[in-house]
């Protein structure tokens, strides 16, 4: 008999959300965006917009939305006085919610019209095709979520498509260099499920964007993450970050003892992580891309 295939952990939101929210807490992941959203982004920002006074932007899979809202806060910062639309593209609807209820606590958000797209990227990209829109944006976001496009190539072609003159699109994902590129090189096959997630890093797409000859500028952002539970039999939160990690429900449950025992290997492994005063510190250096429009 045929062993069954492991299920994505993107099938189960709940689960999904509920794994995201302890990762953010065991890792430097938000506090090493802030860092990049305050010393670089500003410059990135300035340079959009060709003079004008309202500004359309995109963010693809915004989550609750804590990100966006910085960079948009260092946007308002670098052109006083615009009005701004922004389009939020999110498939889950706690996290839709979660990001309406932030909006909702913030003041001085009245220059921003929010426009809520409870959808996938490839929906939004079939519902403005539907629709003729012509509208084109200044600036357009995908900060860790091209691993769940079917085709993150084609996804950014179209997304990069829509780019106003001087407009900039921004791709956030881990680094090639990081612990998650070298699981997922050592485990691929086994792990990921390619029709809804992929194991996709920033090497992989500067490979795709040199092969095309498209040029881009790219930064990359030291981070880490502690992943001492994960080596604690049958500890709670351990699982849920291994199904973070393996991208898979119910890892622990469902993988072979054998698969099991080669992720928890190589997790420790100095390739992937350090180990300082008793914790596992896993390498979680991301990468950032930014792309021009089209010429
Ligand atoms: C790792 S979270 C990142 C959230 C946020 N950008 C951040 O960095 O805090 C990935 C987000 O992508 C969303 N997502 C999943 N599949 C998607 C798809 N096909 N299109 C757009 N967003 C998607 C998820 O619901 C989730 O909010």
């Amino acid at each position: 008999m045929m062993a069954s295939p492991l299920k994505s952990l993107v099938n189960d939101d709940s689960r999904y959300q509920k794994s995201f929210q302890l990762f953010l807490e065991r890792s430097s992941e938000h506090q090493c965006m802030r860092d990049f959203i305050h010393n670089m982004l500003p410059d990135i920002l300035a340079s959009i917009g060709d003079g004008k006074s309202h500004l359309n932007i995109i963010g693809v899979g915004s989550g609750a939305g804590e990100i966006d809202l910085e960079m948009l806060s260092e946007l308002r910062r670098k052109h006083p006085g615009v009005t701004v639309d922004n389009e939020v593209v999110e498939p889950s609807s706690q996290q839709l919610h979660n990001y309406r209820i932030l909006v909702s606590q913030k003041q001085d958000l009245d220059y921003i019209k929010f426009t809520w797209n409870k959808m996938t990227a490839s929906e939004f990209e079939e519902h403005w095709k539907a629709k003729n829109m012509t509208k084109k944006a200044d600036f357009i976001h995908m900060i860790q979520m091209l691993y769940y496009v079917k085709d993150p190539e084609a996804t950014l072609r179209f997304f990069q498509s829509l780019l106003d003159k001087n407009g900039k699109l921004l791709i956030i994902l881990v680094s090639g260099e990081s612990g998650w590129g070298k699981l997922w090189r050592t485990y691929r096959n086994q792990l990921c499920n390619t029709e809804i997630s992929q194991c996709v890093t920033t090497a992989d797409i500067k490979n795709f964007l040199d092969a095309k000859g498209v040029s881009y500028r790219n930064y990359e952002l030291p981070s880490q993450m502690d992943i001492t539970e994960c080596f604690t039999d049958r500890d709670e939160k351990g699982e849920l970050l291994l199904d973070f990690l393996t991208e898979v429900l119910n890892f622990s449950k469902t993988a072979s003892p054998e698969l099991k025992a080669g992720v928890l290997e190589l997790l420790r492994h100095p390739d992937c992580s350090v180990e300082s005063e008793g914790r596992v510190i896993f390498n979680n250096n991301l990468g950032v891309i930014v792309i021009d429009q089209l010429v």
